[in-house]
């Protein structure tokens, strides 16, 4: 009887590590990354088919830029490995089910896409925040694994502005702290048990992409805020893939990564930038 209850407590325990190990290697996985046309969401699509995953779903709303990155990464890994589709994902949520249909299982969603426009707020909750609250519930509702789905895993791409508060930015900031806050809420270990849905954030932080290369702060703030980030070490967006692998491999469900200057480490909770502090950058 013992040694019956010593096998069988081998067998559970070997089946849980041997579901926990899977569920965290990307070999083998079919994964959408939103936004993967260019910036930090290509470098994520061509870090993990670097790290074995079987295929990479591009989403992009710029057909241009979404060719031509999947063209590239093909050649690189191999002409099934990557697949575009033309989608943005503030509107065609529609598309979720001809994506399963064709191209499924899908076992990973990262949502990167992303705008920095203070001067479109609407827009830009649209995207930083409202699609990857829904694009995530619509994963969650197909992959729980309490509803007979194969669980997996949802990559959030907040910011180190999802944690900060700061005077600039504000709407940005804003967006930022909605899709960290989501990600640590329906990420957190309660939600993880009963769905097996594990879910992650990465909040980089200045990474050299088209959407930095642009005016971040509005104009009567702009001195100001460039002497207030004066300071801070950029980094290439490979660097940001190469953290979204690692925290794949590694994170635990409702945790938040931030990678700034190359560096990666475990997020703050929060953070206030004093009056003091933006006085003494400014002086
Ligand atoms: N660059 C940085 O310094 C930085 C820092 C922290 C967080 N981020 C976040 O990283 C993510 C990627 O940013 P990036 O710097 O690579 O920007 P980027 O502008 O280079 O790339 C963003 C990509 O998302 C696509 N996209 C935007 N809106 C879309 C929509 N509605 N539907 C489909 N695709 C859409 C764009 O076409 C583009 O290909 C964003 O969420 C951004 O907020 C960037
Ligand atoms: C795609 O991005 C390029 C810049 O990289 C831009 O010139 C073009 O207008 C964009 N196309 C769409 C459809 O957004």
């Amino acid at each position: 009887m013992a040694v019956e209850l010593t096998f069988l407590f081998c067998l559970v325990i070997l089946s849980v590590r041997a579901n926990s190990i899977s569920d965290k290697d990307l070999k083998g996985k079919n994964v959408i990354v939103t936004g993967a046309a260019r910036g930090i969401g290509y470098a994520i699509a061509d870090n993990f088919l670097a790290n074995g995953v079987n295929q990479i779903i591009i989403l992009d709303r710029n057909v241009t830029n979404g060719v031509r990155a999947a063209e590239t990464l093909k050649c690189k890994y191999g002409r099934d490995k990557v697949i575009f589709i033309l989608c943005d994902v503030t509107k065609d949520r529609h598309l979720w089910g001809d994506i399963v249909d064709e191209h499924g299982p899908i076992h990973v969603l990262v949502n990167n896409a992303g705008i920095l426009e203070e001067d479109q707020p609407r827009e830009m909750i649209l995207t930083n925040s409202v699609a990857p609250i829904e694009w995530s519930l619509k994963f969650r509702e197909y992959a729980r694994n309490d509803k007979g789905g194969p669980g997996g895993t949802i990559v959030n791409i907040a910011s180190i502005s999802g944690y900060t508060i700061f005077p600039f930015m504000v709407s940005y900031v804003s967006s930022k702290h909605a899709s960290l806050a989501f990600s640590k809420s329906l990420g957190h270990p309660y939600n993880f048990k009963k769905t097996g849905i594990r879910i992650v954030a990465l909040c980089p932080g200045l990474t050299y992409t088209a959407m930095t290369a642009k005016q971040m702060a509005w104009d009567d703030q702009l001195e100001d805020f460039k002497k207030v980030t004066k300071d801070d070490v950029w980094q290439e967006p490979d660097a940001v893939g190469k953290a979204a692998v690692h925290i794949f491999k590694n994170a635990e469900s409702g945790t938040a990564w931030k990678i700034t200057g190359g560096q990666l480490s475990v997020a703050p909770e929060y953070l206030y930038m004093t009056d003091e502090e933006i006085e003494n950058a400014l002086n």
